[in-house]
C-alpha cells in the first residue's frame, strides 16, 4: 500500500522538504517541520555519539530511508510502516557490515520478499520481515521472547535524523534512553497501544531519542547472558527528544511469535 509514511519516508531519506504538518502515529507520519529544530538539544541520533565500527554489527539502513536489524543472517526486521505491504520485493536495497554508508566495505544486497504485519492499519502492529538475495555475513540481533527485559536502559542506533528536521546522517549514532512505563506514556500519548508498544525516552529533559529516519531500527538491551537482545523497533513520537514526548516501539516481546512464524514463511 502507497501510504501517506511511504512517501515521507523517501522525503526524509533524501532530506529534502519540511512538511505541512506532523502527527503522532505512524500512518500520519511523524517528520516535523523544519521550524522546530532550533529547540532542539543534542546534535545525534538526537543527543547520541558515533557508533564504533563493529559494535552493533546487526545494524542495516534500508534505502527506502529507515533502519533494521539481521535477525537471521539473510533477514532484517523493520517497521511495517517502512515498507509497502506484502510479497515478492526486489525494489529495497539493504546495506551492512559498516558504520560509514560510504564506507568501501558497505556490502550492499537486495531483498526479495516482504512480509509486513499481519493486519497492520497503520496503528500499532508496527513490524515487518525482510528477505535477503543473500546473507549479510554479520552477527544477528535475538528478539526479546518474554517481557523479561521490557525495563531498564535500552540502546538505540540509526543512521537517521540528528534533530528534529535534521539531516539524515551517513555514519551510524548511538545513544541509550531509559524504560518509560506504560501508564506515564499513556499520559503522553493517548493513542498509544501498550499491550504492543513500549516508551522510551528522558521525560524530564528530553534532549536522547530516535528521530526520523530510524524507524525500523531496533532498541535493544543486554540480556542475563550479557548478550544484546532487540525489545523494540523504532516507531514514531512526537517531535523528537522532546520533554514530555518519550519515542514509541514496537513491543517486540508482544510480537516474536508472530515474527519468528513470518521469518519461517519468508523461506
Ligand atoms: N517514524 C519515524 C521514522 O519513520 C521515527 C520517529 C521516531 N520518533 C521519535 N521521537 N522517537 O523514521
Amino acid at each position: 500500500m502507497k501510504n501517506t509514511v511511504k512517501h515521507v519516508k523517501r522525503l526524509a531519506a533524501v532530506g529534502t522538504v519540511a512538511l505541512a504538518a506532523f502527527s503522532l502515529s505512524p500512518n500520519g507520519a511523524t517528520a516535523a517541520p523544519a521550524e522546530h529544530h532550533g529547540s532542539q538539544p543534542g546534535t545525534r541520533i538526537v543527543g547520541g555519539t558515533p557508533a564504533e565500527q563493529g559494535e552493533f554489527p546487526f545494524m542495516v539502513r534500508l534505502s527506502m530511508g529507515c533502519g533494521g536489524s539481521l535477525v537471521e543472517k539473510d533477514v532484517v526486521l523493520t517497521a511495517a510502516h517502512c515498507v509497502d505491504g506484502s510479497g515478492d520485493d526486489t525494489s529495497i536495497s539493504v546495506t551492512g557490515g559498516v558504520v560509514d554508508l560510504d564506507s568501501p566495505d558497505a556490502v550492499t544486497v537486495k531483498s526479495t520478499k516482504v512480509i509486513q504485519a499481519p493486519g497492520y492499519d497503520g496503528n500499532g502492529k508496527d513490524w515487518a520481515v525482510i528477505k535477503l538475495d543473500k546473507p549479510i555475513d554479520q552477527p544477528t540481533l535475538a528478539i526479546a521472547e518474554t517481557d523479561a527485559y521490557n525495563n531498564g536502559d535500552f540502546q538505540i542506533a540509526g543512521w537517521g535524523a540528528d534533530k528534529e528536521g535534521g539531516d539524515q546522517q551517513t555514519k551510524l549514532l548511538k545513544a541509550e534512553v531509559p524504560f518509560v512505563d506504560d501508564a506515564t506514556c499513556k499520559s503522553a500519548y493517548s493513542n498509544l497501544i501498550e499491550d504492543e508498544e513500549i516508551c522510551a525516552g528522558k521525560l524530564d529533559t528530553g534532549g536522547i531519542d530516535s528521530c526520523q529516519g530510524d524507524s525500523g531500527g531496533p532498541m535493544f538491551r543486554k540480556d542475563d547472558a550479557d548478550q544484546w537482545v532487540q525489545v523494540g523497533i523504532v516507531s514514531w513520537g512526537e517531535g523528537c527528544a522532546r520533554p514530555g514526548k518519550p519515542g514509541v516501539y514496537t513491543e517486540v516481546s508482544t510480537f516474536a511469535g508472530d515474527i519468528k512464524k513470518a521469518v519461517g514463511e519468508l523461506g
